[in-house]
């Protein structure tokens, strides 16, 4: 069978090397490994209005930066279909009727939801938007057929919930909907890369990320005043690898080719860490490695995007043709499933020659 690959993000701000480990750097992977895949990439604008909707203008902004940060990272819109999710209406079709196969205490049970709910503090306000994302989520996803849905650990329970709706669709309505599979990072530590003050992830409005497209200066700055182990007050001080962001981040980003051109002392990741365990090594020379290595990895996405930032209107022109592609593939889908429901009246011969008889006066 042909796989379908779908993915997308919220457009809430410009993305981080967060978002580039733990998912645009295996789609890139993706797009070249399966030349017989469909691929859509999907700019998440409805969803980030579930819980923006008064600041539609935020989303609005950031359109823009997520396409140029994709483009920045590699993702090639001749072999992946971009497009924005408000653009393809089949998508809240699609939700409305799945709204009535999921019951409310399902989904104030998701997980995901209940950490987001905790997190937004929205006491007794709680957007009914909102809470029914998952469901949408589950029109995203379906109305592509996706086989296959490239996410962070933190999607499963939207993955979860798009395969109930599609065994309880089916089942009532006969076979139409497929029956999609998460694919999660490899690298453990890759789906949730801690922010620099050593929080749990990186977020915007934590303030404790190092954004796609910032400057080389901003980086060094950022890395210099990460958080590191804080009892390792003096070089000679033993200090500990395992909570220390700094490490962390080295064991997402480097490789042995480094220590030859950025720190010849030491020859491989192991050794470093020995020598910061055992004291005597300072945060400073570890900093000052880390910060070599991503911009070392962040320069060629800076230029790339610096050069896509002169072609805006071909930018905006790319994603108006995913999003038509994107319509054009959904609407069979929305097609398929009223017949599935049998609410395609017009073209039900069977129903209308059906009540003719009705109404026919023997
Ligand atoms: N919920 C996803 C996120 O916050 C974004 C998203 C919306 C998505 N629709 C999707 C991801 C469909 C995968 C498939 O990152």
């Amino acid at each position: 069978m042909k796989q379908v690959i779908l993915t997308g993000d919220r457009p809430t701000g410009k993305l981080h090397i967060g978002h580039y480990i733990g998912s645009i750097r295996k789609r890139v992977e993706l797009q070249n490994t399966y030349n017989d895949a469909d691929i859509f990439i999907m700019i998440a604008d409805s969803q980030a209005i579930t819980d923006n909707a008064h600041n539609v203008e935020k989303i609005r902004q950031n359109i823009i930066e997520v396409a140029l940060d994709y483009l920045a990272c590699g993702i090639d819109p001749n072999k992946v279909t971009i497009f924005i999710q408000s653009q393809v209406p089949e998508l809240c079709e699609l939700t409305f009727y799945y709204l009535n196969l999921v019951t409310l205490s399902r989904l104030q049970r998701n997980p995901t939801i209940k950490a987001e709910l905790k997190m937004r503090d929205f006491k007794n306000s709680i957007p009914v938007g909102f809470l029914t994302y998952p469901i949408s989520q589950a029109a995203d996803i379906t109305a592509f057929n996706a086989t296959i849905v490239p996410v962070g650990e933190d999607q499963l329970p939207m993955i979860e919930q798009t395969r109930e709706i599609v065994r309880s669709f089916n089942s009532l309505y006969g076979d139409t909907l497929v029956e999609p599979t998460a694919l999660l990072p490899k690298v453990k530590v890759g789906s949730r890369l801690p922010g620099l003050d050593g929080k749990m992830k990186m977020s915007k409005s934590l303030n404790n990320c190092i954004y796609l497209s910032d400057h080389p200066d901003d980086i060094k700055k950022k890395i210099m005043s990460m958080f590191t182990d804080p009892n390792h007050l003096r070089v000679e001080d033993p200090g500990e690898v395992e909570n220390n962001p700094v490490f962390i981040y080295l064991d997402v980003f480097c490789k042995d080719e480094h220590f030859e051109s950025f720190l010849p002392d030491y020859h491989n990741l192991n050794e470093l860490k020995a020598h910061y365990k055992s004291g005597g090594l300072g945060d400073v020379k570890v900093k000052k490695f880390l910060n070599n290595i991503i911009q070392a990895e962040l320069a060629p996405i800076r230029e790339r995007r610096n050069e896509s930032e002169k072609h805006i209107k071909a930018i905006f022109d790319i994603l108006n043709a995913g999003s038509k592609k994107a319509k054009n593939v959904a609407s069979d889908t929305v097609n398929k499933v009223k017949k599935a429901m049998g609410i395609d009246y017009f073209s039900d011969v069977d129903l209308i020659k059906g009540q003719i008889k009705k109404y026919t006066k023997l």
